[in-house]
């Protein structure tokens, strides 16, 4: 099949490679040509793992990136990835959506055949039928019948967004018709997941009430999580125990600093802002990023607790990306943990695998360090807020700190006197 994308962040990108990779001859549409040179390049823009080797075996034969919109007219679906930011009340920006509809709409102007448009990019319930949906057949001045439309939600990890495209627990298809359904099913043959069929709505919905799910298992490990610290008792002892009820699962119960990343935040934000529009009062919801925005704070605390006067005092910092393995420091926990250390007057030392660059643009006035051991070296403390698995094995660089106060905010180290953020 011939599979158009429009937006090549991390969700379009990953997507055009692996629909390549299932033999898909794949057009990536990004209206930024540095974007674009650099994918044609073989060069993804974001790290993710496995990327770089599968974009390279696929560029230039199966795959193609683009800025012309017009060149979608060879495809037979146009999957929509553009980015849905947060406007400062909470609610999703929908405008990229809408400018991304109109081009594809005049694109289409062009084409004789059926088309399929589906959205992949997060969208509150409605958009595509009220706003994707009469955007493109108004621009391409055609009818339904011409144009069928999907609601085909990701639930890609950062950082392991190749596999989980590769092997995913479901694949959702919204949709009121059944031949653009069909279309979008076909272009999943090869993988081996369930198919659940909704309706344009419903698939909407589906991708915010997970996220929503998963943030709030989240926040309830942290919550059990502060609880259990005051009783001296170990939280993942505890949620080892929960997690074995296969009613609730293990996974996403992990104490801690509490979530970042461009999609947890955002997404809850923009469901706590559907609610109130619609009059429902979403308490849940609003706990959960309460909790959330508390947590960061505890490691602060434990921290003022074991050095009473951070000024002018090094603090190593172990971890800067929102989670492991990806350089993306959007909503990442560490950046409400350094603006508190730096706004005592702590000399920040900081340290990522990957995330220094990507932090430097928001934080530019700490310090940034090429390891684990020039960050510790002559620190009076650390506290470590990603979970890195190279963190896992410090030992003996942490003789290197001025006065031994470890603190671990993910669970990650393996030292005998790190204290834990809620453990
Ligand atoms: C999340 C979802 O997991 C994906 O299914 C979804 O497709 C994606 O959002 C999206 O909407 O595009 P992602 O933001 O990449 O994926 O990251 P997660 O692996 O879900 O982690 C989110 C945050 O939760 C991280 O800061 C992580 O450190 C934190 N976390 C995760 C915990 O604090 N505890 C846990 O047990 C798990």
């Amino acid at each position: 099949m011939r599979i158009s994308i429009v937006g090549g962040g991390y969700v379009g990108l990953v997507s055009a490679t692996c629909f390549a990779d299932l033999g898909h001859s794949v057009i990536l549409i990004d209206i930024d040509e540095d974007k674009v040179d650099a994918i044609n390049c073989g060069k993804p823009p974001i790290y993710e793992k496995c990327l770089m080797e599968l974009l390279s075996s696929h560029v230039g034969r199966d795959l193609r990136a683009t800025s012309d919109y017009g060149s979608l007219v060879s495809s037979d679906l146009t999957l929509i990835c553009v980015g849905t930011p947060p406007l400062p009340d909470g609610s999703a920006d929908l405008s990229i959506i809408e400018s991304a509809s109109a081009l594809i709409g005049c694109a289409l102007k062009e084409k004789e055949t059926y088309h399929v448009v589906a959205v992949k990019s997060t969208v509150p319930p409605g958009t595509t039928q009220n706003l994707v949906m009469p955007t493109v057949l108004k621009h391409s001045g055609k009818n339904a019948s011409k144009i069928g439309f999907v609601m085909n939600p990701e639930f890609l990890r950062e950082g392991l967004a190749v596999q989980d495209f590769m092997n995913p627990d479901r694949i959702v298809i919204g949709s009121s018709n059944e031949l653009a359904s069909d279309t979008v099913e076909s272009a999943y043959r090869g993988i081996d997941a369930p198919i659940v069929r909704t309706g344009l709505i419903a698939a909407e919905m589906i991708k915010y009430a997970s996220n929503a799910f998963l943030a709030t298992k989240i926040s309830f490990s942290n919550e059990i999580g502060n609880v259990c610290k005051k009783l001296g008792i170990d939280v993942y002892e505890v949620m080892k125990g929960v997690g074995l009820d296969h009613r609730i699962n293990p996974y996403f119960l992990n104490a801690g600093l509490g979530f970042g990343g461009s999609c947890f935040p955002k997404d809850v934000s923009a469901l706590i802002h559907l609610a109130e529009r619609m009059n429902v009062n979403p308490v849940l919801l609003r706990s959960v990023i309460e909790v959330n925005e508390q947590q960061p704070m505890k490691i602060v605390e434990i921290l003022l607790k074991r050095v009473e006067d951070i000024k002018d005092k090094r603090i190593a910092v172990l971890g800067l990306a929102f989670k492991n393995d990806t350089d993306d420091v959007r909503e990442s926990r560490s950046v409400l943990v350094i603006m508190a250390l730096v706004s005592r007057g702590a000399l920040v030392a900081a340290y990522d695998p990957k995330a220094n660059v990507s932090m430097r643009v928001i934080l530019p006035e700490i310090e940034y360090c090429e390891s684990a051991s020039q960050a510790l070296t002559d620190a009076d403390a650390v506290l470590v807020l990603t979970e890195w698995s190279e963190f896992g094995d410090l030992d003996k660089e942490f003789d290197l700190m001025r006065s031994r106060v470890i603190i671990d905010g993910r669970r990650v180290l393996s030292c005998k006197d790190a204290e834990g953020i809620c453990w």
